[in-house]
């Protein structure tokens, strides 16, 4: 039997391998929910699942990518397989392009887009029907980022793909409310993971120094740990944007209050990070 905040819910987590992903997955386990895991990566899949039964709760896991609609509904036929339903789907994986519009090839963009934007849809087509079936509610969250309330010219790719993310949480917030499913989208700043390493860096952004500035950024950002938290907040209390770290703050109380303001931040700091563009 066990106990805790999420005691005998199951939550889906993709991109669990890494990151924010795997300290979500341990944080619901501490708290007494079962795991279903995915990623690409089947080494640091089977580390996050061991985790979770570190915390004696039991895990699902199978490599998928989320950005192959076959590969997702064999995933969720498999899960359904043994649960009528997921209680909780934290659609998290995601890769970052780091470059302008001349620096980003059609082929970025679709590797970008797929992953970011269409592993987020898949998530929600193959998991959110069965929710709204069994009748008993249930939760999704969506992890976009800062860049998505935000554009930047060091992220035109990425900072796309997550309005994106941001446009289809609300929409889907209203849309699942009448079946008692909450959505949350969660706006991380800066956080130490291996999103740069994995990531894809362009044209004078993939030069060396400008590698380091990124390195020395993301070294000083938060712990995927806190976002993990707000995430379990964000479920329990059914908010629907949550920023996590304070840029993410700043960035969304200056996108309400001073639009201008916060362009000219967003200028300093990408000047900082390639001052010779
Ligand atoms: N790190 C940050 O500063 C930051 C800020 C804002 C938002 N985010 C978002 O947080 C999420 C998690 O990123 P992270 O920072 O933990 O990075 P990470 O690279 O540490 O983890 C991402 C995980 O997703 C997996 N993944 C990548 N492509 C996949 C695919 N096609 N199918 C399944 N799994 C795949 C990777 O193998 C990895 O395990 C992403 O959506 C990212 O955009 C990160």
């Amino acid at each position: 039997m066990s106990t805790g905040r999420f005691a005998g819910k199951v939550v889906l987590v993709t991109g669990a391998g890494s990151g924010i992903g795997r300290a979500t997955a341990v944080a619901f386990a501490k708290e007494g929910a079962d795991l279903v895991l995915c990623d690409v990566n089947e080494a640091t899949l089977d580390e996050a699942a061991a985790a979770v039964r570190a915390q004696g709760r039991s895990v699902l896991t199978r490599k998928v990518d989320v950005s192959s609609a076959a590969a997702m509904q064999s995933f969720a036929d498999e899960v359904h397989a043994s649960f009528p339903a997921v209680d909780v789907l934290v659609n998290n994986a995601g890769v970052a392009v780091t470059g302008g519009l001349r620096d980003t090839t059609l082929e970025d963009w679709n590797w970008v887009m797929g992953i970011n934007v269409m592993g987020v849809v898949h998530g929600c087509h193959f998991f959110v029907p069965r929710m709204i079936e069994r009748g008993r509610g249930g939760h999704v969250v969506n992890i976009a980022s800062a860049a998505g309330l935000a554009g930047s010219r060091l992220l035109v790719a990425y900072s796309t793909t997550k309005f994106a993310v941001v446009g289809f949480s609300e929409s889907l917030r209203a849309d699942l409310r009448r079946h008692r499913i909450g959505v949350t989208a969660i706006c991380p700043g800066f956080i130490r993971t291996n999103i740069n390493e994995a990531g894809r860096r362009r044209g004078r952004w993939a030069e060396p120094a400008a590698v380091e500035r990124s390195r020395r950024l993301m070294e000083r950002g938060a712990s995927p740990e806190l976002v993990a938290e707000k995430i379990l907040n964000a479920v329990e209390r059914d908010q629907g944007l949550v920023p996590v770290t304070k840029e993410a703050h700043l960035i969304y109380a200056l996108k309400r209050s001073s639009p201008a303001l916060l362009a000219a931040v967003w200028r300093r700091l990408e000047a900082w990070q390639a001052p010779e563009l």
